[in-house]
């Protein structure tokens, strides 16, 4: 049995990008799975919804209410249920995960909606080059293994003019909020994560994740290199969390 050492330092390197992450993170979401709603609800006080209620309306589907959207590391599907319950979405999404019980825990939710789970990883999608009308991907970007794979697989699927939108966590600016945010982040919701979920470093690979992430300027610098343009950026909740948004526009030259 693993000492609690050995798992600790397996979620830092997980979280600091080592080439076990995609096995750890694919292993660890198959394994909080059941309790992963509850978690995120709990820890962020339902915030979440409204996050992720703001992430779907910059997605811009109105202009193609029949389109095909892919909302990537869909998890249990919150986003595609959010954007596919839209009244005037005639469209379909692809709720594209690879970690198939987190697609299975989400299953009811889509039950009578236009959502396809589909067990996919975001870096090789099983779609056409320019086929989408919008892609999002909410929470998911800070596990990948490979970020700049993940934005040029992105631009890849979509069709031209059509828009991509990031999700994630970000930090606070204010210090005394950032010093508030930081303790929560980093002592509390470790310990009450690791207790709802029976995980033992699901936890705090969170909040280590985070922190080896881009920060805003740099995520909108990569999501640029990738070919998107007019790269915007809102900050939620005191920069708790971020949305990034880009379009992909074709200026004659296929990629
Ligand atoms: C924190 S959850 C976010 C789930 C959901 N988007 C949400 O808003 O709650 C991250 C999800 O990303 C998935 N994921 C991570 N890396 C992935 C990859 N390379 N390909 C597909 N899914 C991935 C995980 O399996 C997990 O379900």
């Amino acid at each position: 049995m693993p000492s609690v050492q050995t798992e600790r330092s397996e979620a830092l390197a997980a979280a600091a990008g080592s080439a076990e992450k995609r096995a750890y993170v694919r292993s660890v979401f198959s394994q909080i799975a059941p309790r992963y709603d509850l978690l995120n609800h709990l820890l962020s006080l339902s915030i979440d919804k409204r996050w992720r209620r703001r992430a779907v309306a910059a997605l811009r589907w109105d202009r193609d209410p029949s389109g095909v959207y892919v909302d990537l590391c869909a998890g249990t599907m919150d986003v595609a249920n959010e954007l596919a319950r839209k009244p005037g979405f005639r469209g379909i999404v692809l709720g594209t995960d690879f970690a198939e019980p987190m697609l299975r825990a989400g299953r009811e939710k889509i039950a009578a909606r236009p959502v396809a789970p589909m067990v996919a990883d975001a870096v090789e999608l099983p779609l056409r080059t320019g086929t989408a009308a919008g892609a999002i991907v909410a929470f998911g970007a800070r596990n990948l293994e490979n970020l700049d794979a993940g934005l040029t697989e992105a631009f890849r699927v979509l069709r031209d003019g059509a828009t991509f939108v990031i999700l994630e966590f970000s930090m606070p600016r204010v210090p005394v909020v950032r010093s508030l945010y930081r303790l929560y982040f980093h002592y509390v919701l470790p310990a009450l994560g690791r207790l709802v979920s029976r995980h033992p470093t699901a936890y705090r690979y969170l909040p280590a994740s985070v922190d080896s992430f881009p920060n805003e300027e740099e995520l909108a610098r990569r999501m640029t290199r990738a070919g998107f343009v007019n790269v915007r950026v809102t900050r939620l909740s005191f920069g708790i969390a971020a949305i990034h948004a880009g379009e992909r526009r074709d200026t004659g030259a296929t990629r």
